[in-house]
């Protein structure tokens, strides 16, 4: 094992630091376009945080996000923790709770669940508690650890910066009682979710394929996500935009495919569990082949409210049709194959498209 780096060492060799930290940190470093079942990637003792860990290095972020997962064993819980980048959590199974404290605020505790989904606030302490004492506890954490540890290049720095952002988070006593705020458009204000499997979603005609969505501001982070869901049977229009949308997949059973103009389409299978990060600007398209509606939930860097303008998390073109300046092909303008390809997939397994004809009618 590496020796743990906190500071930059003075070495030419144009490796970006937030890949040497890493190496020190002992725990595996999984480099890939496609994880099939987070609940099933290995994990190793991390001293760091006191549970078991692996570095989640999604290729499509090229460096936008970062990702691990983490265990939590039976009855246990991770070291106290602050730092400057932000994370967004998604418990992959297992209960338990998170106390959240700032220096100069009261503690506070919230119990999550498989499902739950809850944003950290900014350099706020925090603890994570394993809830049994019978079963491990595993999340998954998207973050903006490469951007930061890039930029500041010292460890020591990251987790021991003595600021309270209380713009941010000030021991508001309802901070996670997941209440919540709506907006028009389908944005949701909030920073924790109980049950994003079942969290209750609105109509979003333009993606297509009758989908439902809401998107989530949390933790007034520079850091947001989403909630999608499709049909049985159906499947959505073809999109892109920037890097480090981290689609988790939390419901369901299908694939998707991904290609650059005249290059070759990469499918990959995806079920409840599985998780991709589509590069920026490459097309993607998501099919439903299973017997319930499939529903994703992409954290990614750059909100709403806190925007990072075009490049990070611009989400104003995703649902605009590319003839008209947006990222998105219309049914009506994609290639038949696509249609014809998923109909015959669906008939594998007996079932048949319940894509509405008029979907393909040009508008
Ligand atoms: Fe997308």
């Amino acid at each position: 094992m590496a020796k743990p780096m906190t500071q930059t060492e003075n070495v030419m060799d144009n490796i970006p630091y937030y890949d040497k930290w890493q190496q020190g940190e002992g725990i595996p470093i999984i480099k890939t376009f496609f994880v099939q079942d987070l609940r099933k990637v290995p994990v190793a003792h991390w001293d760091r945080i006191g549970g078991e860990g692996a570095f989640i290095n999604m290729e499509g972020a090229e460096g936008a996000t970062g990702a691990y997962v983490c265990e939590i064993a039976a009855g246990k819980n991770l070291k106290p923790q602050r730092q400057i980048y932000e994370e967004m959590i998604y418990v992959l199974k297992g209960r338990g709770a998170t106390t959240i404290w700032n220096d100069k605020g009261a503690k506070q505790t919230f119990e999550w669940q498989e499902g739950s989904l809850f944003a950290l606030p900014l350099n706020a302490w925090h603890q994570h508690f394993n809830g049994q004492g019978s079963e491990p506890a595993r999340f998954f954490s998207v973050n903006s650890m490469p951007i930061v540890f890039n930029l500041f290049h010292n460890a020591d720095f990251i987790f021991n910066v003595p600021y309270d952002f209380t713009d941010r988070f000030n021991g508001e006593p309802d901070y996670f009682s997941g209440k919540g705020t709506a907006h028009t458009g389908r944005i949701w204000d909030t920073n924790f979710i109980a049950d994003a499997r079942n969290f209750k979603l609105e109509e979003w005609k333009e993606r297509g394929g009758g989908g439902t969505n809401v998107m989530l501001e949390m933790a007034s982070g520079s850091m947001a996500a989403h909630i999608s869901e499709f049909p049985i049977g159906t499947y959505k229009k073809a999109h892109r935009h920037g890097p480090g949308f981290n689609v988790i997949i939390i419901k369901g059973k299908g694939f998707s495919l991904f290609w650059r103009q005249g290059e070759p389409i990469k499918r990959y299978d995806w079920q409840d569990g599985s998780v991709f990060t589509p590069p920026p600007m490459m097309w993607h398209q998501h099919f439903n082949t299973g017997a319930t509606p499939a529903r994703y939930l992409p954290p990614r860097l750059g909100g709403i409210k806190y925007s990072l303008g075009e490049q990070f998390g611009d989400i104003t073109k995703v649902d605009k049709d590319v003839k008209a300046g947006g990222n998105q092909i219309e049914y009506w303008d994609e290639d038949p194959s696509i249609r014809k390809m998923f109909e015959e997939e669906l008939a594998k397994s007996g079932t048949t498209t319940r894509m509405n004809p008029d979907f393909y009618k040009k508008k």
